[in-house]
């Protein structure tokens, strides 16, 4: 499997599994970026969760697949299928609820348990064959998600704009070359030449570190500003468009992304600029209802702090840190997913 490419843009390569069913998975470390391109080697359910938690591997789709390779990497070595099913149940509610408001990752885990229930296999190791087949499905119809984005997105994006993007929605996470990016990718691969601005994306810093770092190795031209910038550069009319990705969209429309997702909107929305979600179906979770019902991981406080100073925090201070927030649907000006550039109800990918 190599890096996949739209036209000339190469993309890094965010999971791949090593071999065999006994393989394991091999992850770009995220945290490490950019500074050092370093592949970390995950073995069991255990340490996708910790490089899950602590953000190894990130973004809602990327979360999708990493979430069915954990599957996988559960019966490592197991033959036995009573063994090989006891194993499956004990791990992968822990898998599923490794971090709780990007859906794709309960909806591949529960895609996985849909081949466990349906399976006739006669021995754990049939099985098992059959759940990393599923997982590599899994993974390849993400890469095609990613294309079909970005072909349906590229349009909308013209000569001489500047688009701004909050977070990361780039190959980094997701099985292939992005959502909101993969549209950039694929608006630069097609001759439109733009800028783009990165939102910092406090506290983790995905944008500045692998937002920036995406763009910049393939050249497309990229300004990183902090995010309480926005305001002013729209106010002097200097962004035309904003694209972002999306953790989970509510049936209603209502998009869950990194914090900061729904100010930028507001802004948008403030100086008459559209404001588009770019996602793959898997994203939409029409059990959800309405945004309000999205739950929004709270991650620890030290967070906050830990991009101010490497000190701890003066005694005193208390600190939140909501990853995630949502942006109300009349904010938004279009849903681009795989099947085009979309309005509620989403009839078009709605099961
Ligand atoms: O906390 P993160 O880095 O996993 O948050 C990621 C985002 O908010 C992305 O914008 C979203 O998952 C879309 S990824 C294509």
């Amino acid at each position: 499997m190599g890096p996949e490419t739209s036209s000339t843009v190469q993309h890094p390569e965010t999971l791949q599994w090593s071999g065999t069913i006994d393989g394991h998975v091999v992850l770009i470390e995220q945290t490490l970026l950019p500074e050092r391109e370093q592949e970390v080697e995950i073995a069991n359910p255990a340490e996708m969760i910790d490089a899950i938690v602590r953000l190894a591997v990130r973004g809602a789709p990327a979360l999708g697949v990493a979430g069915a390779y954990a599957v996988c990497l559960a019966t490592r070595k197991l033959t036995d299928l009573d063994e090989v099913r006891g194993r499956l149940a004990s791990e992968m509610p822990k898998i599923r609820d490794a971090r709780p408001t990007a859906v794709n990752l309960a909806t591949m885990v529960d895609r996985m348990q849909r081949v466990i229930d349906a399976s006739t296999a006669a021995t754990g190791t049939a099985l098992r064959e059959e759940l990393l087949a599923e997982a590599q499905k899994i993974h390849q119809e993400d890469r095609d998600l990613c294309r079909a984005i970005g072909e349906a997105g590229a349009p909308l994006i013209e000569d001489g704009e500047t688009v701004l993007t909050h977070c990361n929605a780039g190959a980094l996470a997701t099985g292939g070359s992005g959502t909101a990016l993969s549209v950039i990718f694929h608006a630069w691969a097609a001759g439109r030449r733009f800028r783009v601005i990165a939102d910092e994306t406090r506290p983790l810093l995905q944008g500045a570190r692998l937002t920036a770092w995406e763009l910049a190795r393939v050249g497309i031209p990229v300004t990183v500003i902090c995010d309480n910038a926005a305001a002013h550069l729209f106010s002097q009319g200097e962004i035309q468009r904003v694209i972002t990705g999306a953790d989970r969209i509510a049936a209603n429309g209502d998009a869950a992304n990194k914090i900061g997702t729904y100010g930028v909107a507001v802004l948008a929305a403030r100086h008459e600029v559209p404001f588009f979600i770019a996602a793959p179906s898997t994203t939409f979770d029409f059990q959800t209802p309405r945004g309000s019902e999205i739950p929004i991981e709270e991650r620890a406080g030290e967070e906050v702090w830990g991009a101010v100073s490497d000190a701890p925090p003066p005694a005193g201070i208390e600190f939140r840190n909501p990853a995630f927030d949502v942006t109300p649907r009349e904010l938004i000006a279009g849903w681009i997913t795989e099947a085009g550039v979309l309005q509620p109800p989403f009839e078009a990918i709605r099961p």
